[in-house]
């Protein structure tokens, strides 16, 4: 089968998707798989790359001569990679199956996944729909709660109306959150635009970073508690949640640089909970990713509260970072399932 591993993309999560993406395609088994990767640059440029792994790690990819403009084609004849040629013409690359290593912004939000429908092309991971509600964490919030499944307490707003009138939203936040807070741009990932907000005088500055990458801005109650993790694999109705992994942040809270440059995190696999609270954090994450319309995978987040051992949800990520030490494939390798087979199981869900 040929699998096209998309990497890159229009997002500022851009760089986290080549350090996934590089993970990927090197634990692709070849016997298995014929590999085609399709770059998007983070302008949006999108470029058939044949060059070595190591340039896709450290950004040089697209600068290569062996990148070329190519598209996945929406007419359903086509079914395949548009490949531009230099002297005009173009050459049609059949692909069996789409695999989408994109995080945040066109890719992990169901604007790619609409495109990868209409071209016919079986692919990895969430749909449209699950993609985009699972990428807006205000609306993710007010779908969970309308089921019952316990989150931080939250309120949202779009950022223009923050701006024609500030002093009302930092009033109602103060009115209704206890600090410190979680300042969020709704859509946006690996907490990029998150800040921790100690006192009410400080809200404006993280709301205006936050505005930065989102024109929807959520504000949520800090938790005291366990921050835990659960992989959940397999298409909407029969998937499988893998033991619950903890995250012992190493700054202020688990932020960019924790996840990805300081390594100073921790992961404790099993999380250091009670079976009992392991098996609710479970039962929660199948819950809510069958009730969002899941496919494929999903990393569900939780915290778990210091007095009660209360699980509350906090989001769901439908491309989880991919990395070599990421929890998603860390959680299935503990469960004995190893990273090349995952990829082929999760391969697999495309097709069914
Ligand atoms: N958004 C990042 C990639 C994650 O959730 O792992
Ligand atoms: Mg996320």
């Amino acid at each position: 089968k040929t699998v096209c591993v998309i990497f890159g993309g229009a997002s500022s999560e851009y760089e986290v998707s080549l350090m996934s993406s590089a993970s990927i395609i090197r634990n692709l088994d070849t016997e298995k798989f014929d590999i085609l990767t399709l770059g998007i640059t983070k302008d949006g440029r999108w470029l058939l790359y044949s060059g070595a792994v190591e340039n896709i790690e450290n950004n040089t990819w697209m600068n290569s001569e062996t990148a070329r403009p190519a598209f996945i084609s929406p007419d359903k004849a086509t079914n395949g990679l548009v490949v531009l040629n230099a002297d005009g013409s173009y050459t049609v690359l059949k692909v069996d199956v789409l695999f989408p290593v994109l995080h945040g912004k066109n890719g992990e939000d169901g604007t790619i996944q609409g495109l990868f429908k209409l071209s016919g092309i079986p692919y990895v991971g969430c749909g449209t729909l699950a993609s985009a509600v699972c990428m807006d964490k205000a609306v993710t919030h007010t779908l969970l709660s309308a089921a019952n499944i316990e989150q931080a307490h939250y309120l949202w707003f779009y950022a223009d109306r923050y701006f024609a009138d500030g002093e009302k939203i930092r009033n109602k936040i103060a009115a209704r959150l206890n600090f410190p807070v979680f300042v969020k741009p709704a859509n946006a990932g690996s907490s990029v635009g998150v800040s921790k907000v100690t006192a009410p005088e400080k809200l404006d500055a993280a709301i205006r970073l936050a505005a930065e990458n989102d024109t929807k801005v959520v504000v949520e109650e800090g938790i005291v508690g366990q921050e835990v993790e659960c992989a959940v694999l397999g298409n909407r109705g029969k998937s499988v949640a893998s033991p619950v992994g903890e995250i012992g942040a190493g700054a202020e809270f688990y932020d960019y640089d924790d996840k990805y440059k300081n390594g100073v995190a921790q992961l404790f696999i099993p999380a250091r909970l009670p079976e009992d609270v392991a098996e609710e954090v479970r039962k929660t994450a199948v819950r809510a990713y069958n009730l969002l319309g899941c496919d494929g995978l999903s990393r569900v987040d939780f915290f778990v509260t210091e007095k009660e051992h209360r699980v509350i949800l906090n989001e769901i990520n439908t491309l989880p970072g991919f990395t070599s030490i990421s929890m998603y494939p860390k959680l299935w390798e503990n469960a004995g399932t190893p990273y090349s087979e995952l990829l082929e199981k999760l391969i697999d869900c495309a097709f069914t």
